[in-house]
């Protein structure tokens, strides 16, 4: 479908609290707040909490997402921007691609209907779980690996392309470390590309209404946001970034930057998913898309 934006789903998506909910109750999440946490604890708590969300996830974003369709989609985010229309990754017919943080593989499957060879990875085996089902019904399956992006589980110069639309990046204790390694499985001159909250986002509430458009939090608080259980053990970890932080970790890990791509809200999306929304689409982005090279 690659001419033809997502569809919004015909029923309206449950309540974000509510949707949520599900997983904290299961997870006995009871607080949230800022706090350092390491890369070991930061995967304990993504592998949980995606595991716990997986259903819920899919029932809300599975249809936007194209996860039952019969070869997959690229959807690279909230926004609705379509690996087919975009092409950030260029020509990927007999390529070897890499999905970071594929959650149930979508976009990895549409790859694979296009002539890549693509492997997925995930943290979460209930998310990976997903798109094993998926693939029962399709026409195209994927190798998925259960793995954290930090320790890429393949031998350096495995890939041509690597990408990502919102998998492992913004839930990782140390993104430059992702960088690092994906720099290393990639062949010279590989592109990788990979989708985030948009950085300002961080400032504000996540919240879709009005309360979501006063600024609140420092933009240059990196302290990660944590959500607990009664122990304090951390259920749901979220790392925040600068634009300028994210520009020195692909540059340090010996990749260029090539374009940072802020996609707009288009007229067509009336759907919200979390705190992204058209009224606050409108008036500043919610992803950032960085599209890198190895030289
Ligand atoms: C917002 S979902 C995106 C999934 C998929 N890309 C999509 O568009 O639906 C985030 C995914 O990142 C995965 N993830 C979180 N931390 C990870 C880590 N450290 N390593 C690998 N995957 C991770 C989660 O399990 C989850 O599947």
């Amino acid at each position: 479908m690659s001419d033809t934006p997502p569809q919004p789903s015909s029923s309206p998506p449950p309540d974000p609290e509510e949707r949520h909910a599900a997983a904290n109750s299961s997870l006995g999440t009871n607080g949230a707040g800022r706090a350092r946490v390491d890369t070991e604890t930061s995967e304990r708590a993504s592998r949980a909490w995606w595991d716990a969300d997986a259903a819920d996830y899919h029932r809300t974003h599975g249809e936007f997402l194209g996860v039952d369709s019969d070869q997959g989609e690229f959807v690279w985010c909230p926004e609705g921007l379509h690996e087919g229309d975009h092409h950030l990754l260029g020509d990927v017919a007999g390529k070897d691609v890499l999905e970071v943080g594929c959650g149930s593989a979508p976009c990895a499957r549409w790859l694979a209907g296009q002539g890549a060879r693509v492997v997925g990875l995930d943290i979460s085996m209930q998310m990976l779980s997903r798109g094993l089902d998926a693939m029962q019904s399709g026409s195209t399956t994927v190798p998925l690996v259960q793995a954290g992006a930090e320790s890429l589980p393949f031998a350096d110069a495995s890939f041509d392309i690597a990408c990502s639309a919102f998998g492992a990046v913004p839930f990782v204790a140390d993104s430059a470390r992702v960088m690092r390694e994906v720099e290393r499985v990639l062949r010279p001159g590989g592109i990788w590309a990979f989708a985030v909250n948009h950085p300002i986002r961080w400032i504000f509430l996540d919240d879709p209404g009005p309360r979501g458009l006063t600024a609140t939090l420092p933009y240059f608080d990196r302290t990660p946001y944590v959500e607990v259980d009664d122990d304090n053990v951390p259920t749901y970890v979220e790392h925040h970034r600068t634009i300028g932080d994210r520009v020195r970790e692909i540059v340090a890990a010996g990749l260029e930057v090539r374009d940072i791509i802020e996609p707009e809200w288009p007229d067509w999306l009336d759907r919200e998913w979390g705190q992204w929304s058209p009224l606050r689409g409108q008036l500043f982005p919610g992803t950032a898309i960085f599209s890198c090279r190895k030289p």
